[in-house]
């Protein structure tokens, strides 16, 4: 199976910490060179200078807050001035927790710029690169929520039902070109964004956040959380030659948790 990514461009949105850091570890140690994305300056140097370089690649960064979507374009505009891009995987932070019920039009709004509008203005601009080097493999993190909303998770649950929307249209357009557009689903995955989703509920029910990871462990048949490591090594699978004719869907990466065929 060919998994090696030498030669290959990626650009990884959110990759200073959790999934999106554990996708660019992954893909770099396969051999694509890195170019990651996120807000925190200090993060991304420390980062970047602590990924793998089997083949000797020079990675870098830009700093992009996906809250500012013209931002995010102006950055990606530069990077494909300058390389193709063979990778993308978008990742971004979740929208905050929170009933549906009570969510603002301005909160639906954040998310959806932060997402959609992000992933959109990443696609068009690393599109001509992939269809000139006949590769291209977009990746998007989710949810699994996009099958099952999570509770308390209003705005996010929605956003994500439109993002896999977006995607697999985006799918159906590319894959002419050799181009591919695939989602994963994480479950509970031990992060930083789990840590405090967990905090939050413990919080809003008044109960220790020991009873709120009992009551989530309880709902996985893995009777695990994840680890990132095991959401990158699908994302690098994905990423790869060999996953060329898999396109236009959504892999749950959940020890088992989502209750769908
Ligand atoms: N962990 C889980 O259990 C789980 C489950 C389902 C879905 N997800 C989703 O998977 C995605 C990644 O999750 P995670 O657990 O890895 O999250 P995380 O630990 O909170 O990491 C988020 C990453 O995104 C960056 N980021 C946050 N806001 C940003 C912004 N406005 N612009 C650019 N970068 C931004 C952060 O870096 P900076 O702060 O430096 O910008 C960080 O590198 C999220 O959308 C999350 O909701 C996670």
């Amino acid at each position: 199976m060919n998994t090696s990514l030498q030669g290959k461009t990626a650009v990884i949105g959110g990759s200073t910490q959790g999934i999106g850091l554990a996708i660019a570890q992954e893909l770099a140690a396969l051999g694509a060179t890195c170019i990651l994305l996120a807000r925190n300056e200090q993060s991304l140097q420390a980062v970047t200078a602590a990924l793998p370089t089997p083949y000797q690649q020079t990675h870098s960064y830009q700093v992009a807050d996906f809250a500012h979507p013209g931002q995010v374009k102006q950055v990606i505009t530069a990077i494909v001035a300058v390389t193709p891009v063979h990778i993308l995987i978008n990742n971004t932070g979740g929208p905050p927790p929170g009933p549906i019920t009570e969510a603002t039009g301005e909160a639906f709004l954040a998310a959806f710029n932060q997402h959609i509008i992000c992933n959109q203005l990443l696609v068009q601009a690393v599109i001509p690169g992939m269809k000139q080097a006949a590769y291209g493999r977009i990746i998007n993190v989710i949810s699994t929520s996009v099958r099952i909303p999570v509770k308390n998770l209003g705005v996010s649950n929605t956003i994500r039902g439109a993002t896999a929307s977006w995607a697999k249209t985006m799918s159906n357009e590319l894959a002419a070109f050799g181009i591919t557009v695939n989602n994963i689903l994480p479950g509970y995955t031990k992060t930083q964004r789990l840590d405090s989703l967990i905090q939050s509920n413990a919080a809003k029910r008044n109960v220790a956040p020991a009873v709120i990871e009992e009551e989530m462990l309880k709902e996985i048949p893995a009777k695990r959380f994840g680890d990132a490591a095991e959401l990158a090594a699908v994302a690098a699978f994905l990423a790869s030659p060999a996953a060329a004719y898999v396109n236009g869907v959504s892999i749950p990466v959940d020890g088992g948790k989502t209750g769908t065929i």
